[in-house]
């Protein structure tokens, strides 16, 4: 199919959505009162010439996952579909409720970020016996061919960028001291977290292997440094753990690769409370969430990965809408689609345990005191009121 009749034809699917009256349905799309979250038993899906959208995100304690759920929700909605949102309070049995909810509903297409990546496969296998399509979003979910595309950053290239940072900072390439680093990783059930810390520990194994930066902990396995469901009191917790045993008065921690921004928060805490040294130390983390982007600014906290969740919205609508149509989205929708953000298609990387799930990746950035004002502020994506308070404007 040409791409004229390509674009054609999305333009009259999205036509035909808002004329066909999806967006009449009584819901108030943008209302997050209308967010679902009764719990009814999975059922036939009911076919009535909606077209429904369930979005399931994990949790609500991250900034991030309220602002991809608002996001996606707008979107969709914009595009005439009839949206449900729900959040699943990082419960696994709740999420699978939802999403039975969800597909007894009358859900089209499901936009799911498993709070368990390994644990959802069951109501997957209904939805897809139902006829729903499914993209995971932001986190791959595994073991199941039900899920029909992925759309993420570069998650390995997340813990490159991170691990790239500490490398720079303390002159490893240049310096002949070794430094000390400990590590916190991301939630275990989590699949982004192994790429975060596979991009990390390939970047630094180098200095690892040579000596020129050691573990004093001696903890550097991914599930030793794991932390449950990316929580900043459990990182805070184990950091303490390790400054009150491998860090005594004379000792002195040079760099802590923290995966996240959550994570990031209990290790400046943990420092702050514990840490008996006079250096700034390096702290890593990802997100840009504001109380971060804080820290950036006061020096406690030294880089973050910024990663631009209107992309990841941009992206994950196009695919639905091209689903949604009838269409199969492959590498044709980035050159059709002409966003100004790249963008790119991968069908080998990520394989779920089932199948090579087709991929859409998005570059993340390195955000540092050095540049955080221009990508960040500049560019539009936080700004500050009269009082001086940040908040995101986008
Ligand atoms: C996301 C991160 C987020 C983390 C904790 C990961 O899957 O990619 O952006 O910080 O989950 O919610």
């Amino acid at each position: 199919m040409n791409r004229i009749i390509k674009l054609f034809l999305i333009e009259l699917l999205t036509l035909s959505l808002l004329l066909c009256g999806c967006s009449s349905s009584g819901q108030t799309k943008k209302d997050p009162i209308s967010e679902k979250t009764s719990a009814t038993k999975a059922t036939e899906r009911i076919d009535d010439g909606r077209t429904v959208v369930g979005i399931s995100m994990p949790d609500r304690l991250l900034e991030r996952w309220n602002k991809d759920g608002a996001f996606l929700r707008d979107n969709y909605a914009d595009a005439g579909c009839e949206v449900i949102l729900s959040y699943a309070d990082n419960l696994i049995d709740k999420q699978i409720s939802d999403i039975r909810d969800m597909v007894s509903q009358g859900a089209d297409l499901l936009v799911i970020t498993a709070v368990d990546g390994a644990a959802i496969s069951a109501p997957l296998q209904e939805a897809k016996a139902a006829g729903v399509k499914i993209i995971a979003y932001d986190r791959l979910i595994m073991d199941t061919d039900a899920v029909d595309y992925y759309v993420s950053f570069d998650n390995y290239k997340v813990g490159v960028l991170q691990a790239n940072y500490i490398i720079a900072s303390l002159g490893l390439n240049s310096s002949a001291d070794a430094k000390t680093i400990e590590f916190i990783t991301g939630d275990p059930v989590d699949n982004n977290a192994k790429y975060f810390y596979q991009g990390a520990m390939d970047t630094l194994k180098p200095f690892l292997d040579s000596g020129k930066l050691i573990v004093p902990s001696g903890q550097s396995d991914f599930y030793e440094t794991a932390t449950a469901q990316w929580s900043t009191d459990i990182a805070k917790q184990r950091l303490q753990i390790i400054l009150s045993s491998y860090y005594p008065k004379d000792m002195r921690l040079d760099a802590v690769l923290c995966a996240n921004d959550s994570t990031a928060l209990g290790a400046t805490k943990a420092i702050a409370s514990d840490y008996q040294g006079l250096n700034n130390v390096i702290i890593t983390g990802q997100d840009g969430d504001i109380p971060n982007i804080n820290n950036i600014f006061s020096g406690s906290q030294s880089m973050t990965v910024y990663k631009d969740l209107k992309q990841e919205a941009i992206v994950t609508l196009s695919i639905g809408l091209d689903i949604l149509g009838g269409s199969t989205p492959s590498e044709d929708l980035i050159k059709k689609a002409d966003w100004d953000f790249e963008c790119s298609y991968d069908t080998k990387t990520y394989n779920n345990g089932n199948k090579a799930v087709p991929s859409y990746l998005l570059r993340p950035i390195a955000i540092s005191a050095d540049n955080i004002e221009k990508e960040l502020f500049d560019s539009g994506y936080y700004n500050r009121d009269s009082t001086g308070q940040i908040f995101a404007t986008k």
